[in-house]
């Protein structure tokens, strides 16, 4: 559990020493969640969790597997019994007290992502707010899930519509946002009167810990909601019993389109519920009417969130010839002064790749590109100065198609430049692709945003912004970017079906 003592102690040295308070937060020795109980794993075993930035440990939670997870959908499956019959307003009000208990944690749960995921601590409290406001969203949508009446053409029948909640959902969540990519999925289930296992990723386990207690303080009865902490060795196993379980009725995945594929055929024999939100290879397009200096911030945004390590970042940048080289020029400027550093320092706008495969990744897509003919205008290397897993800001043209980054989703803080000349040759270069996530264009030209918007392939288009995600929005891909909606009134149908009830002889 969180140690309060040790961590006023600790700050309060920080503060006398003269160093800069909140460098790291104290060791954390966790349990997971199941059943309403805070638990270790069957086997005993504890997975050690480190911080991107130093690689010094931060932690541990239980190394969950297969009896771990048989447990929790046991439990859940159990506790759907009851939650499946409350009132939608007692689901609200548990989850408006989880909303709150979030808000007041906010710090805390901010800093313990900072110290596993790397990110700065201004884009942690970003990311609780963010986070908790699907919860804040799905706590007032609750009381909102209405049935219809249709009306028959037989006088003696009555035709009713009723959205029920699906049963056990099992709930896969990525490293990159460890609490916004839980709560949307969970608060959207547990509002419907769904009950969840969460496995969140193996990287940022701390931050779902920290969820979890949130959520056993507001009061979600034992089973409900259920974590299962898990090193990336035991995670597939999770999956595939997540998947193929008859208690579970569905799955909700946000990562890679590989592991989306395998969990989609896993729940093919079950004819289970699923939701993926997988990879993307958004264009950000730049047409000559574009306000410039704003499509710069745009681009900043849409590509650094992050370290460029969400699926929703832009990753082909397509800029008219007319103002190319103009945008460069603005672009590379802003790119060479951004801050990379500890996510814990003031000022921080970039922190280090989630890990070894990640910092591998970008590095084989720059030198592939470099050695196929790419200019690299800013950064294209590791920062290994500032430590092990950090690079630099990037910035490449040149790009031709047969290079990596041209046609595969970097995860990492690269923009990669292509130019073109009409309307028509940069819908095709964004569309020629089999994903479909995001989609962002610059351009002042009215016509042009309708017909650019209609035209591009994918679930969501950013116009003249470059941040699109919000909890009152649908968020999802086309292609093989996934399907359904997180988030929106939409955010339910994963996890409800429709209950057709005729009555007779009236
Ligand atoms: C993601 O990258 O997985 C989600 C990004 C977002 O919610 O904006």
């Amino acid at each position: 559990m969180f140690n309060k003592v040790l961590y006023i102690k600790y700050h309060t040295t920080a503060l006398k020493l003269g160093i800069t308070a909140f460098k790291t937060i104290p060791f954390k020795s966790e349990k997971s969640f199941i059943n309403g109980q805070w638990v270790s794993a069957q086997s005993g075993k504890n997975l050690d969790v480190f911080n991107p930035a130093t690689g010094t440990l931060v932690g541990t939670v239980p190394d969950m597997n297969t009896a771990d997870t048989q447990i929790a959908i046991d439990s859940a499956s159990k506790a759907f019994e009851t939650w499946k019959n409350t009132t939608a307003k007692e689901r609200s009000q548990i989850l408006r007290r989880w909303y709150s208990l979030m808000l007041e944690n906010q710090n805390t749960i901010a800093e313990i992502m900072t110290a596993e995921s790397g990110k700065s601590l201004q884009e942690s409290n970003g990311e609780v707010i963010y986070g908790n406001s699907f919860v804040e969203w799905f706590s007032e949508l609750a009381r909102q899930v209405r049935g219809e009446v249709i009306p028959s053409s037989d006088r003696s029948k009555k035709i009713l519509i009723h959205h029920q909640p699906i049963g056990v959902v099992g709930l896969i969540t990525p490293w990159n946002f460890p609490h916004a990519m839980i709560t949307r999925k969970a608060s959207a289930a547990l509002s419907v009167g769904c009950t969840v296992v969460v496995k969140p990723g193996e990287d940022t386990p701390l931050t779902a810990v920290e969820i979890m207690k949130c959520a056993e303080k507001a009061g979600f009865p034992p089973g409900v909601i259920n974590l299962l902490t898990s090193s990336r060795e035991n995670t597939a196993e999770i999956g595939r019993l997540l998947c193929k379980s008859p208690l579970v009725a569905g799955i909700s995945f946000t990562g890679s389109t590989t592991v989306g594929k395998i969990l989609y055929s896993q729940c093919a024999p079950g004819i289970k519920r699923i939701g993926l939100e997988l990879g993307g290879n958004a264009s950000f397009i730049v047409y000559k009417s574009a306000n410039l200096d704003k499509a710069v911030e745009g681009a900043l945004t849409s590509k650094f969130r992050n370290c460029g390590q969400t699926c929703v970042a832009s990753n082909r940048f397509l800029i008219q010839a007319d103002i190319f080289d103009a945008f460069v020029d603005k672009l590379v400027a802003k790119v060479k002064n951004l801050k990379i550093g500890n996510g814990f320092d003031e000022g921080t706008q970039i922190g280090p790749l989630i890990n070894e495969a990640q910092l591998h990744k970008v590095s084989n897509f720059v030198e592939d590109a470099v050695s196929k003919g790419a200019k690299v205008l800013v950064g294209g290397k590791p920062a290994s100065h500032i430590g092990k897993l950090f690079y630099e800001p990037t910035v490449l043209s040149n790009i031709t198609s047969n290079m990596l980054v041209y046609s595969e989703e970097v995860f990492g803080p690269v923009i990669s430049l292509i130019h073109f000349n009409t309307e028509e040759e940069s819908l095709h270069i964004a569309n020629s692709n089999d994903v479909g996530l995001a989609s962002y264009f610059y351009s002042e030209d009215i016509s042009q945003v309708f017909r650019v918007s209609h035209n591009l392939e994918v679930g969501m288009v950013g116009v003249n912004v470059g941040l699109i995600s919000a909890a009152e929005a649908p968020f999802g891909g086309i292609k093989q970017s996934g399907l359904g909606r997180e988030g929106s009134h939409l955010g339910i149908e994963d996890y409800t079906y429709i209950k057709y009830t005729c009555l007779g002889n009236l």
